[in-house]
């Protein structure tokens, strides 16, 4: 059981996604092939789904890729869910859109694994294919993802880089905090 398979006993833990990126992936062309690494229960996935994108999520939370999954049925929406690790996931080229919401931190002891993660995708997405990197901003992050994108020297056009605020509330104890986000987005020319 992972941390996570307790967290998600509570509803849409993480509330609704960010307006920015439903609003950019509500215009985007072509509604193609999308893997959400670390779906968790699917507050990207299923609105995703719903614009029309052919969604996989993948998680290493069994609950939270079945409470997705659950979701995704009553609506009739066809998403794919995978339990298992983004880390030994690297077949890349098959998708079109790879989403990572919350997935990287840049801690001192995750950095290496982290950032090979955002070199092994850049490098197998199919030329046109989109990264979409959600992050907290904190400056120095953002600094190390733009960085890791700009060192494997591969052509990308940047499509979005917006500023955003994450509005968390924590339903049990009322807490509500609000946190600067990045979201990033390149495509591969
Ligand atoms: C902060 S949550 C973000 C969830 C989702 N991306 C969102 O924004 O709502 C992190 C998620 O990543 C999952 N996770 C963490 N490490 C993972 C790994 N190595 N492989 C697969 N999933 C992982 C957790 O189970 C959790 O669902």
């Amino acid at each position: 059981m992972t941390d996570y398979d307790k967290y998600y006993t509570t509803e849409d833990l993480f509330g609704e996604p960010y307006s920015v990126l439903i609003d950019f992936f509500k215009q985007y062309e072509p509604k193609g092939k999308l893997i959400d690494l670390g779906c968790g229960q699917g507050r990207n996935s299923i609105p995703l789904s719903r614009l029309g994108y052919k969604v996989a999520g993948l998680d290493n939370s069994k609950i939270g890729v079945n409470q997705m999954i659950e979701k995704s049925n009553i609506e009739n929406l066809k998403i794919t869910g995978f339990v298992g690790d983004i880390y030994g996931f690297d077949t890349f080229q098959d998708f079109d859109i790879v989403l990572l919401d919350s997935m990287f931190h840049f801690e001192k002891r995750d950095m290496q694994k982290e950032t090979g993660l955002i070199k092994k995708i850049a490098k197998r997405i199919k030329t046109s294919g989109l990264i979409c990197i959600c992050i907290q901003d904190t400056g120095a992050k953002v600094r190390i993802l733009k960085d890791t994108i700009k060192k494997t020297k591969l052509d990308f056009d940047i499509l979005n880089d917006s500023s955003l605020i994450y509005n968390y509330e924590d339903i049990a104890s009322g807490h509500k905090s609000k946190t600067k986000y990045c979201m990033f987005i390149v495509k591969k020319k």
